[in-house]
């Protein structure tokens, strides 16, 4: 399978994941006796409480549930606190992008020293040395791929959001169970998905992309775009359909990013998120369709553009517009952001060089397969005032 050799994270897909299941996984990596810490959001969800709560019967679990949306480096601190006295053989996590990247900076500090962010930033004051405490990651969204990347994202605590890239953050075992992603609200469907077309997308245009991992962005891209409105509509009405395709394509956009990083979309969502909150796949559908008309005025990347539409040979011309209107419709179909106002951002004029300025000190941004100048992406948001 391509996708596995994409990533070093073991990949096992089952449709619906029990407590022995899980405890079998383990035992599989750690013997029968390790000890886990479970990583886990700290809002009730029945289907990961009931896994957790089976775990806890087959084996010793430690709770870590101190997670919020865009990870807070003082909360991973308190749970590092616990997992450096529990010294587990296993840290699970169980959870969205927020929980999977919460669980790789404990696995890290587990094994090292100082805080979190001694870590990071452009000049960290630490660096990673080896590897961690054995990682599982269980992703309960189809959205952001972290149970195959050697990323995680932390806010520091100034603010300040950090992407962390080294290989001692790649979980070891990643299991995909979509049954654990059925109970998933729409909204939360909608701005996980984007996030994952966004993934496939800015390893497309970026200029790090190898012919291995164009082959994974392009079939998640094609299979997201067909899949997430089926997603969506099954969250409003209760139903499955679509459901396993997006955690595939998550998953395989994950591990197309894996090698490339991601590029001008997630470097301008940071600065959303940052400044107003606004949730990180909320934050990359903002000026998604703005970034596939810049980076296809490159013929290559339009070429490439063109096979996620399915177009060969000429009709690549024209595909970066064709595919920058199928991410407006499908923004317009699961109600994601165009404007400023639309993710609730009381900014100005005046203000937009001020704040974006940051993105362009932020490496993502020098991915992009089309230079992107100030001037031009100030003048882009602006259109969005
Ligand atoms: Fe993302």
């Amino acid at each position: 399978m391509l996708e596995q050799a994409l990533t070093g994270t073991r990949l096992i897909s089952l449709p619906s994941l029990s407590a022995a299941d899980l405890d079998a996984v383990i035992a599989y990596a750690v013997g029968d006796g390790g000890r886990v810490c479970a990583v886990v959001d700290s809002f009730p969800v029945a289907a990961r409480d009931a896994l957790v709560t089976g775990l806890a019967k087959l084996r010793p679990v430690e709770v870590l549930d101190r997670v919020v949306p865009d990870p807070r480096v003082e909360d991973i601190m308190a749970m590092a606190a616990r997992v450096r006295a529990t010294k587990p053989d296993a840290i699970v996590a169980i959870g969205g992008g927020s929980t999977l990247d919460s669980a790789k900076a404990l696995a890290m500090l587990a094994v090292h020293e100082g805080d979190l962010e001694d870590y990071l930033g452009p000049e960290p004051r630490r660096k990673i040395g080896g590897k961690g405490t054995l990682m599982i990651a269980v992703p309960t969204t189809a959205g952001t791929g972290s149970e195959v990347t050697r990323f995680g994202v932390y806010t520091a605590r100034g603010g300040r959001k950090y992407t962390l890239a080294h290989p001692a953050l790649q979980p070891d075992i990643a299991i995909l169970a979509a049954a654990l992603t059925h109970s998933l609200p729409p909204a939360v469907t909608a701005a996980t998905g984007i996030d994952a077309l966004s993934h496939a997308l800015e390893t497309i245009w970026n200029r790090n992309a190898t012919p291995a991992s164009d082959r994974a962005a392009t079939g998640a891209a094609t299979s997201i775009l067909e899949w997430l409105p089926v997603a969506y509509q099954s969250a409003r009405t209760g139903g499955t359909a679509g459901r396993a395709e997006m955690l595939e394509a998550a998953c395989r956009a994950g591990t197309a990013f894996n090698r490339t990083g991601t590029a001008m979309v997630h470097a301008l969502s940071f600065i959303l998120s940052e400044e107003w909150h606004v949730p990180h796949g909320v934050a990359c559908a903002f000026t998604l369709e703005d970034a596939a008309r810049i980076n296809g005025e490159d013929p290559e990347i339009a070429r490439k553009l063109g096979r996620i539409l399915g177009a060969g040979g000429d009709a690549s011309a024209g595909a970066p517009e064709r595919l920058a209107e199928r991410i407006v419709s499908l923004k317009r179909a699961v109600g994601l952001p165009f404007t400023f106002r639309d993710v609730g951002a009381e900014i100005g004029a005046d203000d937009i060089g001020r704040l974006f300025a940051k993105a362009f000190g932020d490496p993502k941004m020098r991915n992009n397969a089309v230079p992107v100048e100030e001037d031009r992406v100030y003048e882009l948001l602006r259109s969005k005032l």
